[in-house]
């Protein structure tokens, strides 16, 4: 009989955010008269910018001519977006990347996901607490950990953030697991789920660690567009030498509204190689190449112009009056958690507060949820650290996070 992948049996039943829209979904049907607002998932809300809506409708209109027409694109993305890119995301911050060292996706989720089969199956792994699920859940779906117990995977050096460290984990000092240092090395900022972010400084740490140790650097930058703090660094190219150590994932979907349209991108430096069992070097971006054009397709024409046209300068005026509004939502929600007596990180460069609620995050989760009818995510969902935090989003139109707030501050 056929056999399943049973490293799938090591995972949890569900999702994170399965889990919570199918709790949320059980409380709707038992309640229907009782609107829920929902802070749990980060998904944007806002119109997509003009500039987008007006290259979406033009390159509609290119497809409805045999003229100019567009079939299969090219494999790492159209040139007119991985130039845009290049210049507005890189060159303008004095960052090295070449736009054929781009490659062009349809999710930040997907890349996250997908590139950890470049890799050899026993690399060493290092990963937050509290992380982004996909980073934990693709590694035990591919084999590379042992089973979990009690909330940590065998195998794992888990990089743990929490008050102390004010959510920002340092280079470890000695190998922890699996004999060795890591070798694949997760980081994210401004953080999903604590909002933090690392300096300069904290960034060069990492950096260094990973150029003395041979590792590779997974960096996820999908929420830059809400940097506001001078002088915090919004990709690891801004540190020296991370060319040669890191590759860095980005995304539209919260910079220009993009959760449903779909469209984000992977930097991989030409100059970044990783070894065979024999010692041979080997370009990860040639292998990352091989990896897309035998198992994907790229994103379509109508939805990369729809992209490229946020590097305008109209675009940039309204991508960044959209993250501005989103993080006027954050400030919001911030404000009235420390009012009500909660320690919070982030919610100043990034849409995610996270709130230090002193108690079972999924007992806080459901109270919200029957009290006040406001979803969040609890903090457990993203690993043992998380536990005792929860997440709000600031995610949705100003009106909601309003009464969302005026209801929390009721319920509790
Ligand atoms: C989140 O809520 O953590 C994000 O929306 C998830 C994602 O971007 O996939």
């Amino acid at each position: 009989m056929i056999r399943i992948n049973e490293h799938y049996t090591k995972l949890k039943a569900s999702y994170l955010f399965s889990d919570i829209a199918r709790r949320v979904a059980a409380y709707q049907q038992a309640n229907p008269g009782k609107p829920v607002i929902r802070l749990g998932i980060g998904d944007v809300t806002e119109p997509l910018p003009p500039v987008s809506i007006e290259a979406l409708h033009a390159a509609t209109g290119e497809l409805a001519s045999r003229a100019t027409f567009k079939g299969y694109g090219p494999e790492q993305g159209y040139a007119f977006l991985r130039e845009a890119i290049a210049a507005g995301d890189y060159a303008a911050r004095g960052c090295p990347v070449e736009a054929d060292e781009i490659f062009i996706s349809d999710g930040s989720k997907c890349d996250c996901g997908n590139i950890q089969e470049i890799f050899a199956a026993d690399t060493r792994l290092a990963i937050p607490d509290p992380v982004y699920p996909v980073y934990v859940d693709t590694n035990v779906m591919a084999g590379r950990t042992g089973p979990n117990h009690d909330g940590r995977y065998e195998g794992i050096t888990y990089l743990e953030c929490t008050p102390a460290n004010d959510y920002v984990p340092a280079p470890p000092v000695a190998p922890i697991c699996g004999g060795g240092a890591p070798e694949l090395i997760w980081l994210c900022f401004p953080n999903n789920p604590t909002g933090a972010v690392a300096t300069r400084e904290q960034l060069a740490s990492w950096v260094a660690y990973a150029r003395a140790t041979s590792a590779i650097i997974l960096y996820d930058s999908a929420y830059e567009a809400f940097v506001r703090t001078p002088g915090i660094p919004r990709s690891i190219y801004e540190i020296p030498g991370a060319r040669d150590v890191a590759i860095e994932f980005r995304s539209f979907s919260k910079t220009a509204g993009f959760t449903g349209t779909r469209c984000a991108y992977v930097v991989i430096p030409k100059t970044l190689t990783a070894r065979d069992s024999a010692g041979a070097a080997h370009s990860v971006h040639a292998l990352w190449l091989r990896r897309q054009s035998t198992k994907f397709n790229g994103v379509s024409y109508p939805v990369q112009r729809a992209a490229a046209a946020i590097y305008t300068d109209a675009g940039k005026q309204q991508t960044r009056a959209l993250c501005d509004f989103y993080l006027g939502n954050a400030a919001l929600i911030r404000a009235a958690m420390t009012k009500l007596g909660f320690a919070c990180t982030g919610g100043v460069d990034s849409p995610y507060i996270w709130i230090n609620v002193k108690r079972d995050s999924w007992e806080f989760f459901d109270q919200l949820l029957n009290r006040a009818q406001v979803v969040c995510t609890p903090g457990a969902g993203f690993g043992k650290c998380g536990e005792g935090h929860v997440r709000i989003s600031a995610f949705n139109s100003r009106e909601n996070v309003e009464q969302a707030l005026q209801r929390i501050a009721a319920a509790l």
